[in-house]
């Protein structure tokens, strides 16, 4: 770890000193795995640069906040889960700026001398693991700069931590270590030749969850037919998550015009449908030069017969259960998959 700190004069702005800090914090919990050490000289290092009144951190333990490293005077060890400043940024899972604790319902006076407050959470995969409470004895000393540098502190504690010693038992994935695309980066990538076809599909919820399982599969795009609802909606974004906007698509009035259009661009559709001669799914062979659309039915319907008619072949997903077929958006969920492995794997 680094030996000293360096601290920016009086005059410097907020802004300065934090960059200044959040420079030197990465040097100053590398090479230690032991997170209270780390999270203890954290905490010296904000009390050092600002003199903030109280600086330091709760930790969640057995489901409550345990007080872990600080610098400032004697504070409460216990928080609950929605409680004080501490316990709403653990429920809310935001930071939580209080201009003036006088006026916080929720706040837990530990020194009377605190005036306002932050607090930012500790994110591990999404959940909280602890929390970063500084205490300032002036009014109104924290604002969304404090937040947005608070915060990267914060994320590089806790990379730091997965990377060291983990402070649950298995970490789960933010998007940050999953290095997702953005929006831009997935309209640039490569798509797999291959375009799914809704014939008629009622529900919007099936719908949104159709365009996240393509975004997941960089599907080339989604054909809306008929009564298919399009995005922007409300009830799309709720399950497509904004995978409607990186996702492609068009609508067609009738289905068969969607098809009409696949053929005159050359490509081979296959309804997703159990007919007299459907092929099995796990049989299903693709040939890799060729481009394909898959259609999917109506949720009570399935797919129109002139469609059917219309189509090269039929895939159906073997079953053992009891009931007639599998709701639209997981069919389309293991029918890419399939079709994934087989063009791109
Ligand atoms: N004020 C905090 C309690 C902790 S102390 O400030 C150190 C809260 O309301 O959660």
């Amino acid at each position: 770890m680094a030996e000293n700190l360096q601290i920016l004069s009086d005059g410097s702005s907020k802004e300065e000193k934090y960059r200044n800090l959040i420079a030197q914090i990465d040097a100053l919990i590398s090479g230690e795995s032991d997170r209270i050490a780390n999270l203890a000289n954290v905490a010296a290092a904000l009390k050092q640069t600002f003199g903030f009144f109280w600086v330091g951190f709760y930790l969640v333990k057995d489901g409550t906040l345990v007080l872990g490293p600080f610098q400032g005077s004697i504070a409460c060890t216990r928080i609950a889960y929605g409680r004080g400043v501490c316990g709403t940024a653990w429920k809310e899972r935001k930071t939580v700026i209080v201009p003036d604790v006088a006026v916080f319902a929720e706040h837990i006076a530990c020194n009377s001398d605190s005036k306002s407050e932050i607090v930012v959470p500790l994110l591990s995969g999404g959940e909280v693991v602890g929390v970063l409470d500084i205490d300032s004895n002036l009014l109104n000393d924290f604002d969304e700069k404090d937040a947005v540098f608070l915060e990267e502190i914060a994320r590089r504690i806790m990379n730091h931590a997965i990377s060291g010693e983990n402070l649950t038992k298995v970490q789960k994935l933010s998007m940050d270590d999953l290095k997702r695309k953005s929006i831009g980066e997935f309209k640039q990538s490569d798509k797999l030749p291959l375009v799914v076809v809704l014939d008629n599909v009622r529900s919007l919820h099936n719908i949104g969850s159709i365009f996240r399982t393509c975004d997941a599969f960089l599907i080339e795009a989604i054909y809306l037919c008929g009564i298919s609802a399009t995005p922007p909606h409300k009830e799309i974004h709720k399950t497509a998550l904004g995978a409607e906007e990186s996702v492609d698509w068009k609508y067609f009035e009738t289905t068969m015009q969607a098809v009409k259009y696949l053929h005159d661009h050359h490509y081979a559709v296959w309804g997703v449908e159990q007919t007299q001669n459907s092929k099995s799914l796990a049989d299903f062979v693709i040939e890799q030069d060729k481009r394909y659309a898959l259609v999917f039915g109506n949720e009570v319907r399935g797919i129109e017969q002139e469609v059917i008619d219309s189509c090269e072949g039929h895939i159906e997903i073997p079953q053992f259960g009891t009931k007639h077929s599998f709701n639209v958006s997981v069919s389309a969920g293991i029918v890419l998959w399939e079709l994934y492995k087989l063009k791109a794997l």
